[in-house]
């Protein structure tokens, strides 16, 4: 029985985002291209005689029951009967409410390191059942590499896979609330046909004949609060990017370079003026399985 699991937590982008409409439950019906990519945090999950426990040293992770991963390990425990508890150690390298998906990536991360930890068996309907109940986010997760997402971002399925070599991450290093972002968009969005048209499908091909046509309908609401990110877009385009385009919710900004000397220097300049600012590729769905467990 392994005593402990190592994990590797990647973020992800959105290579473009469609809000189509709110719908009766609050939500907002997506369109979108999800996309793992090589930055990742580090879990470590290792079996307690029954206590769910969080160690994360970022102070702005929390570490008790409102942690994504804490909620993940506990539904994952009342949908299989088990007793057995984990401590889950989470080393943070992805900023937070930023954007990446860190959260519910260590949510499906611990979803799928305690099925082998605790050598417990799930349908794989309820686990997705599951992830969902987490997060919007979180049934990606469990599939990694290029996805379309529809409904609430929470139906998820596999497309062909984007493969990008230099891309640049860059954060104006303050947290943008997911849920305000979508507020403020309800209060923007026209129901005019032109809003509700799904362009994602085109976007996928898109992706591949860069300059992308892809899009993100939460930049205009995200933009207007925060201008900053505004910036950080002409920046990355100043610098060279092809493509720039705000990841979810924001306040990432991911940069499409055409080569690495581009996308280094770009990095080395946006570091001096103070952003976080990280190069990363694509990870498709066979590496990201491949090396999820370490
Ligand atoms: O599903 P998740 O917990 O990540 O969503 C956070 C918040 O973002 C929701 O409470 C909701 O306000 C907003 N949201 C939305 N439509 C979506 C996804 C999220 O309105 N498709």
């Amino acid at each position: 029985m392994p005593s402990s699991i190592h994990v590797q937590s990647y973020a992800k982008i959105n290579w473009t985002l469609d809000v189509l409409f709110k719908r009766e439950d609050g939500y907002h019906e997506l369109r979108t291209i999800y996309q793992t990519v090589s930055l990742h945090d580090e879990l470590k999950l290792s079996e307690t005689t029954g206590a769910i426990e969080i160690a994360c040293e970022d102070p702005r992770v929390p570490c008790d029951e409102t942690n994504l991963a804490f909620k993940a390990a506990v539904l994952l425990r009342e949908a299989t009967g088990t007793s057995k508890g984990a401590r889950i150690e989470i080393e943070k390298r992805i900023p937070v409410a930023a954007g990446l998906g860190g959260g519910s990536s260590n949510a499906a991360a611990t979803l799928l390191a305690l099925i082998r930890l605790w050598q417990i068996e799930i349908d794989e309907r309820e686990l997705i059942r599951i992830a969902a109940r987490l997060g919007s986010d979180v049934p990606f997760f469990l599939i990694g590499g290029t996805a379309l997402g529809v409904g609430r971002g929470e139906e998820v399925s596999p497309i062909e896979q984007v493969h990008c070599e230099h891309l640049l991450l860059v954060n104006p290093g303050f947290a943008v609330s997911t849920r305000d972002a979508y507020e403020k968009l309800s209060r923007l969005t026209s129901s005019e046909a032109a809003s509700i048209i799904p362009f994602t499908l085109p976007a996928a091909k898109g992706i591949r004949e860069l300059p992308l046509v892809a899009r993100n309908d939460l930049e205009e609401p995200v933009l207007a609060a925060y201008p900053e990110i505004a910036e950080v877009k002409r920046r990355l385009l100043s610098l060279g990017a092809r493509h720039a385009l705000m990841s979810g919710s924001g306040a990432t900004v991911f940069g499409v370079f055409d080569n690495s000397e581009m996308a280094g220097h770009a990095e080395s300049e946006l570091r001096a003026f103070g952003y976080w600012a990280e190069r990363v590729r694509t990870v498709g769905r066979q590496e990201y399985h491949a090396t999820i467990f370490q």
